[in-house]
């Protein structure tokens, strides 16, 4: 099951920040790319996890662990990940880092048990769901970023802008892929579309739409959300080119690449900030 899902690839952007981050601030030695593994054993464990709560069947263009051998293989083999990485993690005795991976893992999994709860429930506001999506991805993308800059034995100056542009960077990233599960092309993706509504989450086209429609068409948002099914997609993605949603989650999204940006702006000039 870990061949299943770590072979079928994935973008590994979350390992990449780590070692450019680490190379911004001039490390050299391979301890970044330990902590790249780490940090990619994490969020796949994550991603075994969020598909059994999601009963999502599509992931890298193939199907689920969860579609092909069930739930309880699935939450086994993420724990296993998980413990994995952890493993890793101890046997490069820095205390700091582990604290930072520690209280990382245990943020993300405090987003998903969050969006949870906010789950089925239309009244969820944009509020509610920064702080599902800062906790669930944003954290994971920062502390990539922050591991990179401490292994490279940077200032905490450094530590604390490389932290910043990570979760500006990870919730973006997180907005971006809810907007996408209305409107990708499955293809490119390699996930189902519509999986969100389905699974009754709040996500940001949705909240925007909420408060700018007309009330029969919140009616149709609001029970798709509570009963969680697709049935209405097709009027919900009229009701959100309608109310602009789209254009205002783009608006969000980049505002924070914007403040990414701007944290990028005050590191020494390299290929490495230039990629990152
Ligand atoms: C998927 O993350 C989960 C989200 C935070 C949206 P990625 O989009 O980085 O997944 P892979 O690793 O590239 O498949
Ligand atoms: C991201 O949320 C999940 C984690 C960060 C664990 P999603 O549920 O939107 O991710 P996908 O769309 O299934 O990849
Ligand atoms: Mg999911
Ligand atoms: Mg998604």
């Amino acid at each position: 099951i870990s061949r299943h899902i770590i072979q079928s690839g994935g973008k590994r952007i979350r390992p990449l920040l780590v070692l450019l981050s680490a190379k911004v601030f001039g490390h050299k030695g391979d301890l970044s790319v330990r902590l790249a593994a780490i940090v990619e054993l994490i969020h796949t464990a994550t991603l075994l996890h969020d598909d059994v709560v999601d009963a999502s069947e599509l992931r890298r263009g193939k199907s689920t662990a969860n579609a092909v051998w069930g739930n309880e293989p699935s939450v086994l083999v993420g724990d296993y990940l998980y413990s994995h990485a952890f493993r890793l993690m101890v046997d490069m005795d820095s205390m700091s880092i582990m604290d930072t991976l520690a209280r990382s893992t245990n943020k993300i999994v405090q987003g998903e048990i969050k969006q949870l709860l906010n789950a089925h429930n239309p009244k969820t506001t944009e509020a509610d769901y920064l702080e599902v999506i800062r906790c669930k991805t944003g954290e994971l993308f920062k502390t990539s970023a922050e591991l990179g800059a401490m292994v490279a034995g940077c200032s905490e100056e450094g530590r604390k802008t490389m932290a910043e542009f990570g979760m500006q960077l990870g919730t973006a990233f997180q907005i971006t892929d809810d907007a996408l599960d209305y409107h990708a092309d499955i293809h490119k993706v390699g996930k189902n579309i519509g999986d969100d509504l389905a699974e009754g989450k709040p996500t940001l086209p949705l909240i925007y739409a909420l408060q700018k429609c007309n009330a029969d068409e919140a009616k149709i948002i609001e029970q798709s959300l509570m009963s969680g099914n697709r049935t209405h997609l097709s009027e919900i993605l009229q009701i959100i080119e309608s109310t602009q949603a789209m254009k205002y989650t783009r608006n969000v999204a980049q505002s924070m690449i914007t403040k990414g940006l701007d944290c990028l702006r005050t590191l020494p000039a390299s290929i490495y900030r230039d990629a990152l």
